[in-house]
């Protein structure tokens, strides 16, 4: 039977790079929403001699993510999940940023939960802004009572629902509250895929050179430059430096790395949040 590595948001900057590295050595299976641009990755990964098939899917949708994770098992032994799929605070609204990336990955962690095969590895994708605020005790009490219910979307909301006034504070909260979810809710899962003899973990990426952070250079230039100012690497990270790490945490050198999140940001949290020497 035939290793799939199933990437969601697998049409975007980070998805795709990441087809590219787990294409090498399993069969890909993209999914995203928009089919149109499905088929033209598809397209582009064949050229470079990837087997990939393709799933269109929403990932907000529980029973369009169940019927993805049924094709991936029609196709082979799931080997690898990323779940890259997400939206930014620059370009949605607080709901959508609390749907697309907390509900989201609830759905896709919670379907591949029951079929990744022995061995396997599930990565969910965090972000550098949920080391921005202090956790509270109030979201881990909501993570960890709502997590299976469909309230949680309601309790993560009215946690921002306070700025809704301002749609830039609120959204921007919304994605750090949410993406701090994604490291929690991949935390409360080591062991349901320990019982597979599977892993999973998250990774946080900094800003990284995608259509999504292009987005943000292009929309919010002022934000861009002072995020590039705290960066230490004094650059944008590459779509292919986060595809290069996945393919480590995939590989069987990695298994000992689990129930963790990654934090790749050039540096940029520890320069932002812990005391300097020699500045
Ligand atoms: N790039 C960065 O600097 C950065 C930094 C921190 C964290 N991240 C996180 O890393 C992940 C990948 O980001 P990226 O930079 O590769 O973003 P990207 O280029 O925008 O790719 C995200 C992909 O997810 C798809 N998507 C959006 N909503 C979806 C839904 N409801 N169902 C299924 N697919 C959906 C998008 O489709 P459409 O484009 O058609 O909407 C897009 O193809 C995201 O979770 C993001 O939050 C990125």
């Amino acid at each position: 039977m035939k290793n799939i590595s199933v990437i969601t948001g697998g049409c975007g900057g980070m998805g795709k790079a990441i087809a590219i590295e787990l294409g090498k050595s399993t069969s890909v299976l993209l999914a995203d929403i928009d089919k149109e641009k499905l088929c033209e990755v598809k397209n582009q990964l064949e050229t470079l001699g990837i087997e990939a098939d393709i799933f269109q899917c929403d990932v907000t949708d529980k029973n369009q993510v169940k019927s993805l994770s049924e094709f991936a098992v029609s196709l082979g032994s799931v080997k690898n999940v990323i779940h890259t799929s997400g939206v930014s605070p620059t370009l949605c609204k607080a709901k959508e940023v609390i749907m697309t990336n907390a509900i989201g990955t609830v759905n896709v962690t919670d379907a591949f939960a029951e079929v990744i095969a022995e061995g396997g590895t599930m990565i969910n994708f965090s972000s550098v802004a949920a080391y921005q605020l202090e956790t509270q005790d109030e979201w881990i009490d909501i993570f960890e009572q709502y997590y299976g219910s469909q309230e949680l979307f309601d309790k993560l909301y009215e946690l921002v629902e306070p700025f809704a006034d301002n749609d830039f504070n609120c959204s921007g909260m919304a994605y750090c509250i949410a993406k701090r979810f994604v490291i929690y809710y991949s935390q409360m899962n080591v062991n349901r895929f320990a019982k597979r003899k599977a892993r999973i973990l998250s990774v946080s990426p900094g800003s990284h050179l995608t259509p999504m952070h292009q987005a943000l250079i292009d929309l919010q230039p002022e934000i861009a430059q002072n995020q590039l100012a705290d960066i230490p690497a004094g650059r944008w990270g590459h779509p292919y430096e986060i595809s290069s790490l996945i393919g480590y945490l995939v590989s069987e050198q990695a298994f000992f790395l689990n129930g963790i999140d990654i934090l790749q940001d050039g540096g940029q949290t520890a320069r932002t949040f812990v005391t300097q020497i020699g500045c």
